[in-house]
């Protein structure tokens, strides 16, 4: 499965460069979304880390950030047998939340979670396309510990190793299909 995946995501993602801003490359997914062997091999390889050895699912909930990561955690979350929870920005959620500011590289950002949406004790799985300086991923894991949950694992299509966005994850199991 992670020998496809990768192979998906090394013919199939594009690099954009100086978008959305310059000196920006851009790591642009649709092309393989549009792929179905390869949105398929991605989709498998993100959901393996909800799996144990033997294949069954460990994780109670699959959580997806607005917007790429939804695309991504919905059919992973079918894959594993367990519920899609999206994550949000600000003001996006129509009953009672959870919210978390982070900083971006200019101001900040507000994510959030319904509170009801993870149960105290549940084990979620966090799938998102890239990892980067990580900001994203720290807010939902603390999304997650608002709720009373456990962020059981984040998994990514892509980390972007000289971001170390890994450093704001703590000890939370991290698993990113391509290191770029
Ligand atoms: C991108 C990406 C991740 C996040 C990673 O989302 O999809 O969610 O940035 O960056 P970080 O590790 O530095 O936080 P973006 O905020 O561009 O939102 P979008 O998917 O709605 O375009």
């Amino acid at each position: 499965v992670t020998d496809r995946a990768v192979e998906a995501l090394t013919r199939l993602v594009r690099d954009v460069p100086d978008f959305p801003e310059p000196g920006v490359l851009f790591k642009d997914i649709t092309p393989l979304l549009a792929d179905a062997a390869g949105f398929s091999a991605v989709v498998e390889g993100l959901a393996a880390a909800g799996r144990d050895a033997s294949g069954a699912t460990r994780v109670d909930k699959v959580l997806g950030m607005e917007a790429r990561g939804f695309i991504l955690a919905a059919p992973v979350a079918l894959s594993l047998g367990v519920g899609f929870v999206p994550v949000r920005k600000a003001g996006k959620l129509p009953h009672d939340t959870h919210s978390v500011a982070y900083a971006l590289e200019y101001g900040e950002a507000v994510l959030e979670l319904h509170q009801d949406a993870v149960a105290p004790g549940e084990r979620v799985l966090v799938v998102d396309d890239v990892l980067a300086t990580g900001g994203t991923a720290r807010a939902t894991h603390d999304l997650v510990t608002a709720c009373g949950a456990t962020t059981a694992s984040f998994a990514f299509l892509m980390e972007l190793g000289f971001l170390d966005g890994r450093a704001a994850l703590g000890d939370v199991p991290s698993t990113a299909l391509l290191t770029v």
